[in-house]
Formats: C-alpha cells, structure tokens, sequence
C-alpha cells in the first residue's frame, strides 16, 4: 500500500509536541519536528501469508520520485489555474495552510535520492536481520526530519508487505529527553515494553546484556531508532552518543539507528573516534536546497490550491535569495507566507482608501474591481518587501556599515567556515583574507592592522576572539549566520562573487 499524503498527516497531528530551537530568523513559528509516537503493532516475526517478493508500492513510489529530475519551467502549472482572491478568507486560509510549516507536505520532492539511501540501507538491515547505523547531517530546513518521518512510514509499509516482521520503531526528538541517557530508558521501554526490569541495572547496561546474549536477543524485533536533533546528546565526553552507536555494533544487536542533525561539524568531531571504535556510522549529507529545488518544492505545495496565487516571477525571486543566503526551505515557506500577508494589507489599505474618497456607490464598486484585478496576486514587489523583512536584522545594517577591509574580513570568514569548520585561527583568517583581497586587487592590511580589525568586528558581536599569547593562533569563531552576512553584502558584486 503506498503512503498516501493523509498517512503522514495524520502522523503529525499524532505526534507529540517537542522542544524545539528557533532556526532562522524568518522562523517565527516554532515548529514541531514531524516525530510522531511509535504505533503499536501486533506482527508476526515473518508473516508467511504475504509473499517477500511483491512489489511494494513504499519503494516504488520512492524509485519513481528519484527518476523524476527537477522541473526548471515554473510557469507551466501556474498559468492554468485560476487567480485566487485574496479576499476570500477560505481561499486564503487554505494557502497559508498548504505553505504552513507543519503542514506535511503530500508528496517530498527533492529529496527521493537521500531518502532512497536511507530507506535501502534500512532494508537491508531488516532482510538481513542485522544492526546498524546512518548519519544524516545537513543545513537547517534541508528537510532531514520530513524525510526521515517518509522513510520511517515506507519501511514499516514495506516490511509488512514483503514478509517482513516491521520493526519497532523509535522516533525521538532529543530534545525532548530530560537527560541524555534518558534515550536508553526509552529502548529499554521499546525493546521490553511489559516486562518488569530490575531497576538496579542501568537500561544502558540491559542493552548492552541483550544485545550481546544470542538467545535472550533473538526474542526481540528489530528496532528503528530515529534520533533527530541528535546534536542535543553532544556533552563533553559524548559518552551518551558514542554508547548508543556502539550499541548497534553489538554481536547481537538489533538496532537500527539514525542520527539526525543539522550540525556539520559534528561528524568531524565524533566520526573519528566511532571509526576508532569501528561503529562509524554510515553518512548521508543533505545539501542546502538550491533555487530550482525551492522552486519545484513550493509549486508542489501549491499543488494542493485550486488557485493562481503567486506570480512566477514572485516566486522564484524568493528561492533565490532563500538559496543564495542558506537553501533553508523553512525560511522559504516563511517568505511566501508574510508575502501573502503583505498582499491582504495592501487590500485592506486600498478598500478603506476607496470608502472614505469615494461616495458615489457604483463607482465605488467599479474601482474596486479594477484593483482586485490588478492586485489579486502575490508579485514580485510583494515578495521583495517580505525578503527585506525577513532578512533584515539589526545584524545586517550593523555589517553593511562596516569599512570595507572589516567586510571582507567577516566574508573571509563565512568562507572559512562555510559547511564544516566553526572556528579557525586568526592566523589562518589572515590567510583566507589576503586572497580575497589578492583576488579583488585590493592591497590587504597588515597584520597587526588585521588583528585590531579583528578586534572591532568582535567588538561588535560579529566574531568572537580566543585568548592566546601569540596573536596569530587566537582562536575565531563567526558569531552571526553566514545567512545574514551573505545577505547584507550581496548588493555589492564583489563580495556576491566571493560568497558564491
Ligand atoms: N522537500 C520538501 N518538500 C516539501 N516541504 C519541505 C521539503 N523540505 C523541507 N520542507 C519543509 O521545510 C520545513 C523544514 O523541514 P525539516 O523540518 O525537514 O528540516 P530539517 O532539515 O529537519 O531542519 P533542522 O535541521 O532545522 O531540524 C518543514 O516545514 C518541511 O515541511
Ligand atoms: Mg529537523
């Protein structure tokens, strides 16, 4: 059975409201990661009655979506249908609702290659009846967690349709954890739901028993664990982290476990003692969406409005600046949304013009009617103003009116430490920043020149500077969103160049 758009929404009205980090500055709506509670199923160990090799539609459905490429004609389905009215409150509603952010979208577009990584690597864990474990990293808003709850719903379907016992599953946000090993408490709770547990043993330790026991281990179903937001188990010793991943590397584990975070440098912090414990995880990398993908994603969101409700132009002004400042989808959406919201006040604002000017009635209703005509979709100077609104931070004017050897420095920065790195040396940013300066023929400050600017750019929140006695191997840290400083020096051809 395939899994149809209303499946997953009704997982998420189901699921349980998580702790949750506000994203970008854009996000003004905290939104609740799309984990729901694990369902309880009665399954036999291997259904004998269905047969393993029907096709099944979970992974059809995910193969056909990873053949489709993505659409670059964004005009097409639109000029087909209908201008919407912005005064209708059903028609409205029903937009916002279809780009709200906890609207589960019907279908994931975008991002069917990682989800077919994730889904066969899953697969072949349960046809194997073996443990192991992925990484998913990327950016904010790449759709990790949208994904990971479509791959989730794909395996249980298809389990149950090739034969397979479904595995129990466990998706969690880890934020939601009152402390971090309160993860192995909520195994425990999965792996043994009615037996009494001896209290005296830590459930860590349990695991750790069971997995290791080939009799006591082979009572038990596999288990998904879906770990999202797993950067909250991050503690200075990551004994949490690195005991979970061992676990599925146990003789007889039966994990299956997916790490999910949206912090890059994770992986170079923690990959390499997992690999010196040999249970380096798989990784799968979500990349910043680009114009195209936003794009096609809000087209296929739109799909559910019988309405024309954006210029094209409007739209793809939105995923450019969106892919050009971070490819955060949520962001996207958030744009789109407040786009709308300027669009219903310029009306209001019109319509009460009208009523206090005009007296005549019928020419009232006359010009009403042209301007509904006129106005009666999002443009592209609608979105420009949600752009500047939803990109304008304090942050940004404060980085626009910086010299301009400070902006390079600060854009220095951002290219130091776009995607993996967090901090460098001030040695090492010198480095980075004489060739910009080289590239742009611009002569570069000195050293100790460079270090005083340094000085004033952390003075003003924007880098942070370590102590150190030799000046050159103070560590730097970019204290503000690349998104922000890429935003605010766009303008300015240059430095879109060295961002790019
Ligand atoms: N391919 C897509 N199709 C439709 N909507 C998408 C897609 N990708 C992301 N979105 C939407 O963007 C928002 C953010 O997605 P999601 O929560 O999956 O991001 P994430 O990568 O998990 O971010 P974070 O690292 O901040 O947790 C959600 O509202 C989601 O519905
Ligand atoms: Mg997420």
């Amino acid at each position: 059975m395939a899994v149809k758009s209303e499946e997953i929404s009704r997982s998420h009205g189901k699921s349980t409201p998580q702790k949750r980090r506000l994203r970008s500055n854009a996000d003004v709506v905290i939104h609740e990661s799309p984990v729901s509670s694990p369902s309880k199923r009665k399954s036999p160990r291997r259904c004998v009655d269905s047969s393993p090799n029907t096709p099944t539609n979970g992974i059809e459905k995910l193969e056909k979506e990873c053949k489709s490429p993505v659409k670059k004609n964004t005009s097409n389905n639109f000029s087909e249908k209908p201008n919407w009215n912005p005064r209708d409150i059903k028609q409205t509603s029903a937009v916002k609702e279809a780009l709200h952010l906890s609207t589960a979208p019907s279908s994931v577009v975008c991002r069917e290659d990682e989800q077919k990584r994730v889904f066969d690597f899953c697969k072949t864990c349960i046809e194997q009846e073996k443990a192991g474990s992925l990484y998913v990293c990327g950016c904010p808003g790449t759709g990790k967690s949208l994904s990971m709850e479509r791959v989730k719903q794909c395996l249980v379907d298809w389990a149950k349709e090739a034969g397979f016992q479904p595995p129990d599953v466990l998706a969690m946000n880890c934020t939601s954890l009152a402390k971090t090993s309160e993860i192995f408490n909520k195994m425990m709770e999965k792996t043994l739901p009615r037996k009494k547990i001896d209290g005296s043993t830590p459930p860590l330790q349990h695991l750790q028993n069971l997995y290791s026991q080939q009799q006591q281990s082979l009572n038990s179903k596999m288990m998904l664990i879906i770990a999202d937001e797993l950067d909250y188990l991050v503690t200075k010793d990551c004994a949490v982290l690195y005991d979970l991943f061992i676990l599925t590397t146990l003789p007889f584990s039966r994990c299956i476990l997916i790490g999910v975070a949206n912090a890059i440098d994770l992986a170079d912090r923690f990959l390499p003692r997992l690999k010196s414990l040999n249970c380096k995880p798989m990784v799968i990398t979500f990349r910043a969406y680009s114009k195209d993908q936003i794009i096609r994603i809000l087209q296929e969101r739109l799909m559910a409005v019988p309405h024309l409700v954006f210029h094209p132009k409007a739209l793809e002004l939105c995923a450019r600046k969106v892919a050009a400042a971070s490819g955060d989808m949520r962001k996207a959406l958030c744009v789109c949304r407040s786009a709308i919201e300027i669009l219903e006040a310029e009306l209001r604002e019109s319509t009460s013009n009208l009523t206090s000017f005009s007296t005549d009635k019928r020419q009232k209703t006359s010009i009403a009617c042209i301007k509904t005509q006129e106005n009666d979709i999002v443009r592209i100077d609608h979105m420009a103003v949600a752009l500047s609104k939803a990109f304008r931070s304090p942050i940004v004017d404060t980085i626009q009116s910086l010299p301009q050897h400070q902006q390079i420095i600060l854009c220095a920065a951002v290219k130091f430490f776009h995607g993996a790195k967090k901090d460098t040396t001030v040695g090492e940013l010198n480095k980075s920043y004489m060739e910009i300066c080289k590239s742009a023929f611009i002569p570069p400050v000195g050293i100790f020149e460079f270090l005083n600017m340094c000085i004033v750019v952390a003075d003003q929140g924007l880098l942070k500077l370590g102590q150190s006695r030799d000046d050159k191997l103070k560590r730097v840290i970019l204290k503000v969103d690349e998104a922000d400083v890429t935003f605010a020096l766009q303008g300015i051809r240059f430095f879109r160049n060295c961002l790019q």
